[in-house]
């Protein structure tokens, strides 16, 4: 039987299964084809997609907003809730009661650990979770196995290693939760006060998942297959001395790149500040900018798998 994801709400890694995760990445790899062929499609005219952008963003809005269009779809929405009426003290909840007469399925960001699964609670139309904080970010983490599987050919058996800041890092906790059902071994670099959190680590070893905890980037880049780097991320620390300290504490430049083991795939959620220098770009298996495209793809796969449109 074909999986089917309609009326579901995308709010972390930790809903999917494999068999969901599977269903996501193949109608993703059709968009990419029948878009080869012409610029749009019209599964989706006459459907309206709301971005509700909390918090700042470049990539998950577009590419949520590409994808629609592409769809043949249309989107209505605000990337600044100054300009909104939560500027007026509208509760979350209000907002999202509202939208929902408007639109059809909703994508939102914002800043709250847990903003998303109170807006499902009320919504009547499914929300796709851009980032809530901290928390989590599985649209970003479809798209990025969209791209391990483009890259590598497979998911099955990796080395990948995260580095950064693995604690405030939404990206990667949403990651690992796919990963997990790939065989992947993980390999955790940040520094100690960055390491992922330990229930989630704890959760992953629980799975059966072997991690190894290390500050050492360039003895991991001899071990990955794949290496994912993120920022250290500025808004999520209560002291900037703190942050300053760290903000630098990795950077992968072209000659640690030349050290690593052969075939090395990176990739990088965007934006970068300093982790990846720019002599790194012209590297072939530097693939953040063909990442950036598979979101779009990934995201038009959500918004026809959740609408039931597929
Ligand atoms: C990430 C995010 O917002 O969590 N960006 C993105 O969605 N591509 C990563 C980040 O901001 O560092």
């Amino acid at each position: 039987m074909t999986i089917s994801l309609k009326g579901k709400h995308i709010l972390s890694g930790k809903q999917f299964s494999k068999a969901e995760i599977e269903r996501v990445l193949e109608v993703g790899e059709q968009f990419r084809e029948e878009l080869k062929e012409k610029p749009s499609l019209d599964l989706m005219k006459g459907y309206i997609l709301g971005t509700l952008f909390f918090e700042p963003s470049t990539r998950t809005r577009l590419s949520f907003e590409s994808a629609m269009e592409r769809l043949g779809g249309s989107v209505i929405g605000f990337s600044e809730a100054s300009t909104s009426s939560t500027a007026k003290g509208e509760t979350l909840q209000d907002t999202i009661l509202t939208v929902c007469q408007y639109v059809d399925v909703i994508a939102m960001r914002h800043p709250q650990i847990g903003s998303a699964d109170l807006a499902a609670e009320v919504a009547t139309v499914p929300i796709l979770n851009g980032g809530d904080g901290a928390g989590q970010h599985p649209t970003q983490a479809l798209l990025d196995m969209l791209t391990i599987k483009s890259e590598k050919g497979a998911l099955d058996g990796l080395t990948v290693a995260l580095v950064g800041d693995l604690k405030h890092g939404r990206t990667v906790h949403a990651l690992v939760e796919l990963l997990k059902h790939y065989r992947t071994r993980l390999l955790f670099v940040a520094p100690s006060l960055l390491q992922m959190p330990s229930e989630i680590s704890a959760s992953l070893r629980e799975y059966g998942i072997t991690i190894e905890e290390t500050a050492d980037l360039s003895g991991a880049l001899r071990q990955a297959d794949v290496v994912y780097m993120t920022r250290i991320q500025r808004e999520r620390f209560a002291d900037p001395t703190q942050y300053d300290a760290l903000k630098n504490a990795f950077i992968l430049d072209r000659a640690l790149v030349d050290q690593a083991k052969p075939g090395l795939t990176i990739l990088h959620p965007l934006p970068r500040v300093n982790e990846i220098a720019t002599d790194v770009d012209d590297f072939g298996g530097a693939a953040y900018f063909r990442q950036v495209k598979n979101g779009m793809y990934a995201r038009m796969a959500l918004i026809a798998l959740v609408t039931g449109r597929i």
